[in-house]
């Protein structure tokens, strides 16, 4: 498979609003049609719709011509760990310059943002006609740069320096002559003057374009891989399978990286809200609503670390993931992950099946590791659910690496998904059609 179109749609994606926008574009253009949460949702069967909530998260569903008996999700998250923009950002520093106010959102390695050209992208509130309208704003431009020290004032820079975010991080973005730039750039993007800019959500992002590299081309490079590569998969999938007898379901969420603890984010009612509202569109009561949604199986697809070449001590001897080796299925004892034997054999059966090579990943058990969306998901809908993704190098660098044969592994085993009826014959009990 061609890595560019998944370059283009990083490169369409500076922020989780704009990679909402551009899976619902894709989305429209393929036929789907737009639904909103707040109106009675109209569905035939066969039909294909999408919804969105905060206008960062986005979920769509395929009906299938007759009945279903169940949901087969595959979910993943919109946002990547980056710098915010606070609400006076405009600092200015000796008279000289111009600097901006920045906070973290989600936990990524600073040391990767310093010294590259960055730019801002997000929303903005904007008012219009007497109405608050959310216009998507992105500066499109090497807008800000965030400075090292020089080596000859920090001699400690190669020893473990410990980067303060409210000193070390703070980006430059003009000269003295800069003041008040800001909002009338955030104005120019959304075509308006800078006293009807209402409020923002903002961000820095790498600008950077993916890259291509190995003696074979075999790694790619390329901001945001976690978590836009496994959003990017699940779309490709979702949108070549046709179902038969279940709905598929294709979920984004946003705040993956802060938690989920949000209105649009995994923990929140978006996915519950959609299932039980899709069966009530379709006819189905309270309780055979139930009986759906028990059934129903899950895929949590969201990146996984590959073995360090420079730290192969530090993963497992046996559960471990290469770049180039496949789906990997992630395991934890504690449940941060919420693979088990149903789920996990289910998935790797339907890998199999499709000739689609796995890989096995749990931390070191002296490692503490990161959790993702599935355990909290089930919190909302409790279903069967397998923790997946791609290995990937650096997570949350602002560039990140991972292996360019495996998007075609993640894409063929999603469709492979959405393409097999997962029947439930007893608990415990699974026939793949
Ligand atoms: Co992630």
């Amino acid at each position: 498979m061609d890595i560019q179109p998944f370059f283009d749609f990083v490169r369409e994606s500076p922020s989780a609003f704009h990679a909402s926008d551009a899976l619902c574009r894709r989305l429209e253009a393929a036929g789907f049609l737009p639904l909103s949460e707040r109106e009675p949702f109209a569905l035939v069967p066969g039909g294909r719709y999408y919804v969105t909530r905060n206008r960062s998260s986005v979920l769509a569903f395929a009906l299938p011509q007759g009945g279903f008996s169940h949901f087969q999700i595959v979910a993943s998250h919109s946002d990547s760990p980056v710098f915010k923009l606070k609400t006076n950002p405009e600092e200015a520093v000796c008279a000289q310059y111009l600097r901006l106010n920045v906070e973290r959102y989600g936990g990524m390695i600073m040391s990767t943002w310093l010294d590259r050209p960055l730019s801002i992208a997000g929303r903005a509130l904007v008012r219009e006609g007497g109405a608050l309208t959310t216009k998507l704003v992105d500066f499109g431009r090497d807008a800000a740069l965030i400075p090292n020290m020089p080596i000859h004032f920090n001699r400690e820079v190669n020893d473990g320096y410990k980067f303060n975010p409210q000193v070390d991080l703070l980006p430059l973005y003009g000269g003295a002559q800069a003041k008040g730039a800001l909002l009338e750039e955030i104005a120019r993007c959304c075509g308006t003057q800078s006293e009807n800019i209402a409020a923002f959500d903002l961000f820095l992002y790498n600008r950077e374009r993916g890259s291509v590299f190995g003696t074979q081309g075999e790694f790619f490079a390329c901001p945001r891989i976690d978590d836009l590569e496994c959003a990017f998969a699940s779309l490709e999938a979702f949108l070549s399978s046709k179902p038969e007898g279940h709905v598929n379901v294709l979920a984004v969420f946003d705040n993956e990286e802060v938690g989920s603890g949000t209105k649009q984010g995994a923990d929140s009612s978006l996915l519950s809200d959609a299932l039980f509202r899709i069966c009530g569109a379709m006819g189905l009561g309270d309780e055979a609503a139930r009986a759906a949604i028990a059934a129903s199986f899950m895929v949590s697809a969201d990146n996984a670390h590959a073995v360090h070449p420079n730290h192969p001590e530090k993963y497992d001897a046996d559960d471990r993931a290469y770049l180039n080796g496949g789906v990997v299925i992630k395991h934890n004892a504690n449940q941060k992950y919420t693979t088990d034997a149903v789920s996990g054999a289910i998935f790797a059966e339907i890998c199999r099946r499709a000739g689609v090579p796995v890989q096995h990943f749990s931390n070191r058990s002296d490692i503490l590791g990161g959790s993702t969306l599935g355990n909290i998901a089930n919190t909302h809908v409790s279903i069967n659910t397998v923790d997946i993704g791609l290995a990937q190098l650096a997570m949350h660098s602002c560039y990140e690496t991972a292996g360019t044969q495996d998007l075609t592994f993640m894409v063929r085993s999603l469709a492979a998904f959405y393409g097999t009826q997962i029947e439930t014959r007893a608990d415990g009990e699974y026939a793949l059609r």
